[in-house]
């Protein structure tokens, strides 16, 4: 899906990102910002040919866990009675995930907020509507992906993860991206970065660079948690820049047709 370049415009500015538009007639805002006219950003075609090849891949379908052969609704009714950390303590609810089950881009953020925790969808709040313009500006509406956290469980004042929590909960996320099957993965802040990607290295290493989820192979983008983009708007920029990468990459694996 291409997305008119006012679309993305009106959305750049709702993420405060200063824009230059030309008044007479709409052209490229930037060199990188010129989507491929074939991009196939979202919808069924672009799931249909997987273009690119992990030694992983099919691997139980990609999760080494106990839920590798789970459905979709085990899954969930796995996550809904888990009690593998004290987390199922102070929990309200889990926090599962939501979106299209067969989306070619997958968001993973950290953990619930308190706003997830009392809704019970992932990305609910401030930082997720921040979040849900920012897939709007690089053509990706929030309905057309699937997010979901690295924890199901929100941590008692929004603490960091712990490992042993973030171990426990790791085959739940797995189990999500053998299900999805994305294209792409866009993981949202260091945190989530770090486990996802099982590495300590800080987060400017990690943005900008093609990385590959273990187990799955799937392509890998990092980017700014939106959360630390309303504390420091500045950064937007950044974020937009590593969103186009994200595109970027996605064109370089995606099917094409
Ligand atoms: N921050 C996250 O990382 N995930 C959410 O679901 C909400 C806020």
């Amino acid at each position: 899906m291409r997305v008119d370049l006012q679309v993305r415009h009106r959305y750049m500015q709702a993420m405060g990102i200063p824009v230059w538009m030309p008044k007479v007639q709409s052209i490229p805002l930037l060199p990188e910002e010129n989507p491929s006219p074939t991009l196939p950003l979202s919808g069924k075609g672009a799931r249909e040919i997987d273009s690119f090849s992990s030694p992983d891949k099919g691997r139980l379908g990609g999760v080494s866990s106990d839920f590798a052969t789970l459905s979709w609704q085990d899954l969930r009714t796995a996550v809904q009675s888990c009690t593998r950390c004290a987390l199922s303590k102070t929990r309200t609810q889990t926090v599962f995930g939501a979106g299209n089950q067969q989306a070619a881009w997958m968001i993973i953020g950290e953990a619930p907020g308190a706003e997830e925790d009392r809704q019970g969808e992932p990305f609910v709040g401030k930082a997720g509507q921040l979040l849900n313009n920012m897939l709007l500006a690089i053509g990706m509406p929030r309905e057309t992906v699937y997010i979901a956290n690295v924890l199901k469980c929100r941590p008692p004042n929004n603490r960091d993860p712990q490992a042993d929590e973030a171990a426990n909960c790791r085959g739940y996320l797995e189990r999500q991206i053998a299900l999805v099957n994305p294209s792409l993965i866009l993981v949202v802040g260091r945190i989530a970065a770090q486990n996802l990607l099982q590495t300590t290295a800080p987060l400017a290493r990690l943005r900008g660079q093609e990385h590959r989820a273990p187990l799955s192979g799937t392509p890998v983008v990092v980017t700014y948690h939106p959360a630390y983009l309303l504390r420091q708007p500045s950064d937007k920029r950044k974020a937009w820049q590593d969103l186009l990468f994200a595109r970027e990459v996605f064109a370089r694996h995606a099917p094409t047709h």
